[in-house]
């Protein structure tokens, strides 16, 4: 049993909602509904004023002014409501289109970039300060690009670490953006300092860290006396600018065919600040690229005199990037194209 507060607060909220009903409906039958809903022989007002006799003889006589209102203005709103309802159905009968000034305007999107393409755009506008030029590739590559002429041996281990589309024997989807070396370096003569973006495929499991397709970009530099320390130079000036001033670099021997030597690089992590959380692994380090003096069996390849030049190369996951500076957990949001996720993006 309410109480006469309560009462009270219950006959407004009733209003409130009996409006906003009413003020929604779109057809007559509808409104109907909402009548009877309201105040037919079981309805909500109906039964507000059938409580009447429960509270307090010297409270009744405002409660039951209060609910005749009520009954009142519904009634009253329901009949404007139909009017209007009519109204329209006439002006689209009569084959006019009707035009209601009272509704709010349809906010309009504006489109953004996609963020993989933002973060391309960053990494590439980057090293474009740094002097380097933009080169490209085809998707589809032969062998001898992708393999091959990287100094991956025919039936060697190494081919393994990336799964492969093939579309025949020597036909296939390239998984990684260094086969554009080998395409630069058989048409320019060194000096080359070369920036090369891209989508890469492979042939993996699809889960949180890994998709069928990706987005890469190759950096290389080849001239007379490059060193590792430009390597590191580089690199440190990039993830300066990419991810900030505060964010250590370490560098990990590791293995691709076509450097020597290889190696795999870290940043400190940047949710954590190098401490240990869930995103580095509590290792404080997160891997974001590989990289390494380039083989002299690709220049032997492409014809360049390996005793003469030197080069560096590099190569980063863009997808990677982009989710460890926004905090993306799960690399398949980048290709669903959920209008959610995509419009948290608007740099
Ligand atoms: N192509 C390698 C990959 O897809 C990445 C890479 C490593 C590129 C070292 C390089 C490099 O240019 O020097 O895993």
């Amino acid at each position: 049993m309410l109480n006469t507060n309560e009462f009270q607060n219950s006959i407004q909220k009733t209003k409130e909602e009996a409006f906003r009903e009413i003020d929604q409906e779109n057809r007559l039958e509808g409104l109907e509904q909402i009548r009877v809903k309201y105040l037919g022989r079981k309805g909500i007002i109906t039964s507000l004023l059938k409580n009447l006799k429960d509270f307090p003889e010297e409270d009744r006589p405002a409660l039951g002014q209060l609910s005749n209102q009520l009954k009142k203005q519904v009634e009253e709103v329901l009949l404007q409501r139909a009017e209007k309802l009519k109204e329209i159905q006439l002006t689209l009968k009569k084959g006019r289109w009707f035009l209601d000034y009272t509704l709010p305007g349809r906010k309009g999107w504006v489109g953004k970039l996609h963020p993989v393409t933002q973060v391309n755009e960053r990494i590439i506008q980057i090293f474009y300060g740094m002097g380097f030029e933009v080169a490209k590739g085809p998707d589809i590559e032969t062998d001898y690009y992708n393999f091959s002429s990287l100094n991956f041996p025919q039936d060697h281990p190494a081919r393994d670490m990336q799964d492969t589309f093939y579309i025949n024997d020597d036909i296939l989807l390239r998984t990684h953006t260094s086969p554009v070396q080998v395409r630069v370096f058989e048409k320019t003569e060194p000096p080359v300092r070369i920036i090369a973006p891209g989508r890469c495929y492979r042939n993996e499991a699809i889960n949180s860290r890994s998709y069928c397709t990706f987005h890469q970009v190759e950096g290389f530099y080849v001239d007379t006396d490059v060193t590792f320390a430009d390597l590191k130079g580089v690199l440190t000036a990039f993830v300066w600018e990419m991810f900030g001033k505060d964010v250590k670099l370490r560098f990990r021997a590791s293995f691709f065919p076509f450097t020597e030597p290889s190696a795999e690089v870290d940043i400190s992590c940047i949710l954590c600040s190098g401490k240990g959380c869930s995103v580095c692994k509590h290792t404080g380090w997160l891997e974001i690229l590989g990289a390494g003096m380039i083989d002299p069996a690709v220049f032997d390849a492409v014809g360049y005199d390996s005793e003469k030049f030197t080069g560096y190369a590099f190569g980063m996951g863009v997808e990677r990037i982009a989710m460890l500076k926004y905090g993306i957990n799960d690399i398949r949001l980048f290709y669903e194209n959920d209008l959610r996720f995509l419009r948290q993006f608007q740099l």
